[in-house]
């Protein structure tokens, strides 16, 4: 009784004299993330009903099909930049590849890019082309319209470095089979990948250090503060360009977070929420007010990768494009569904207005995009750094969607030549950026659900 009394005395003591409940653990990581975000006029609350009960449950049926699911990659990609990576040794960190008969045959050939009728065309075409004519049976538009698909020079609207899928070392993976979650990389060369990403890629002064590790003592208020005066004294575009990328690495945490390895036996291995482990990152006393600012960066990822879904609509709706595995109904099943969700997607009602991006003095905008676009190649290529074959895998699918989003807001053809209905040929993503960009969509939508999760478990908690 003491200790309860005691305690009443303590909870009443620090509530500064007021009868206020003290904070809940849930308010200390939320607080400050509701009502609206910053540079977009969409608030958190409207984002969370719309992903949580509308688009996840749809997007995770989708990306449990077979086109969504086996994403070929090449992990054995030296590191650019320095020599000295430490393999992660665990068992967490193996990216278990498929046998070669386990993808579906309508994935592995690197042909069927469209229908297969498209595909005869386009060998046609290109037959009729080596030997210096063009088939005159075809229509003018479609000749015109095949020569597009097969010459589609787009690398200058690329945000990624084309992973070389072509390489002998290049495998498929079976995503459901290799989830992301926890795997114990973390600490030193966790942080130094980050710490790069950051340092080097962000638009920042060399002189201004980012709040690394807010767990660490010796950060400052001032130096805090410095850090983000910095960021509001930056244009909207690079400003955006590094809360897309706490957006990303928010997002990574909270998955790592809510599938936290939290018992092994010999037997199995129990993988849930740790608490304790999301309130390291984004509870806001203890990251000095970092963590909130991150779940906001998160929204906004979210936001961008949203508008990209819904700008991309017509190259979907196209009537040849399939998402070819070579089973005729799911195919079509699949494609259904994959436009009913981008049509939900285009009902948003907040969509972020990327119009406000690159806009201004027409040589400077474009000077700027470039820039954008350099220093994001430049961290699609420090994925190739990571230490642990399985933070690799999901590193490299999470920013080839993100950077496949970002062709799609600021590419000019999209913009150019596709009016709302009509369909352009001169826009085209292939397989490997259609299978990151959902499923890059798919974690931040997956964090954004997740985020609900913790509030509720964090409720009672003080
Ligand atoms: C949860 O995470 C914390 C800190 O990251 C760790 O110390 C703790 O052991 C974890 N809890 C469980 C049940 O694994
Ligand atoms: C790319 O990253 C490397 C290594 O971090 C760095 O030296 C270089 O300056 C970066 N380039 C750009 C354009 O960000």
């Amino acid at each position: 009784f003491l200790i309860g009394l005691l305690g009443a005395l303590w909870l009443l003591g620090s509530g500064h004299g007021e009868q206020q409940p003290p904070e809940t653990a849930a308010q200390r990581c939320f607080c400050q993330v509701s009502g609206y975000l910053d540079d977009c006029t969409c608030d958190v609350e409207t984002i969370d009903r719309f992903n949580n009960y509308r688009l996840f449950p749809r997007l995770q049926k989708l990306l449990e099909s077979d086109y969504f699911r086996y994403y070929k990659v090449n992990l054995k990609r030296p590191c650019p930049f320095w020599n000295d990576i430490s393999q992660c040794g665990r068992r967490d960190c193996a990216v278990k590849p498929c046998q070669s008969d386990e993808v579906p045959v309508g994935i592995k050939s690197a042909s069927y890019k469209y229908s297969e009728e498209a595909n005869n065309l386009i060998e046609e075409c290109e037959q009729a082309e080596r030997l210096g004519a063009v088939d005159e049976s075809l229509s003018e538009e479609t000749q015109k319209a095949v020569l597009q698909w097969t010459k589609h020079d787009d690398s200058s609207d690329n945000f990624c470095e084309a992973d070389d899928i072509q390489s002998p070392d290049a495998e498929y993976v079976d995503l459901l089979l290799n989830p992301e979650r926890y795997t114990g990389y973390k600490g030193p060369d966790a942080w130094k990948i980050w710490n790069v990403i950051y340092e080097e890629n962000c638009f920042k002064p060399q002189t201004i250090k980012r709040p690394l590790n807010p767990l660490a003592s010796g950060q400052g208020k001032s130096e805090e503060n410095t850090f983000y005066s910095w960021l509001e004294g930056l244009c909207v575009e690079k400003r955006a360009f590094y809360r897309l990328i706490s957006g990303l690495h928010a997002s990574i945490n909270v998955h790592l977070s809510a599938r936290y390895l939290l018992q092994e036996t010999w037997l199995e291995k129990k993988w849930g929420h740790n608490i304790t482990e999301f309130q390291q990152r984004f509870d806001g006393i203890l990251t000095e007010g970092e963590g909130p600012r991150r779940l906001k960066n998160l929204y906004f990822l979210y936001l961008i990768e949203l508008r990209a879904l819904s700008k991309v609509l017509p190259f979907f709706e196209r009537p040849d494009f399939q998402l070819f595995t070579g089973n005729k109904i799911q195919d079509e099943e699949n494609k259904m569904l994959l436009l009913e969700i981008l049509h939900e997607i285009k009902s948003f009602p907040l969509h972020f207005d990327e119009n406000s991006f690159f806009a201004g003095d027409k040589k400077e905008a474009h000077k700027l995009k470039e820039d954008f676009r350099l220093h994001f190649r430049n961290i699609s290529r420090i994925m190739d750094c990571v230490g642990c074959f399985k933070c690799r895998l999901w590193g490299k699918l999470q920013t080839q969607g993100l950077g496949t989003a970002l062709k799609i807001l600021f590419s000019e053809k999209l913009i150019a030549n596709m009016p709302e209905s009509g369909p352009s040929y001169e826009f085209h993503l292939t397989r490997q950026e259609i299978v990151s960009l959902f499923n890059a969509f798919g974690r931040i939508s997956t964090s954004v659900k997740e985020l609900e999760n913790f509030r509720n478990l964090l409720q009672n908690i003080h």
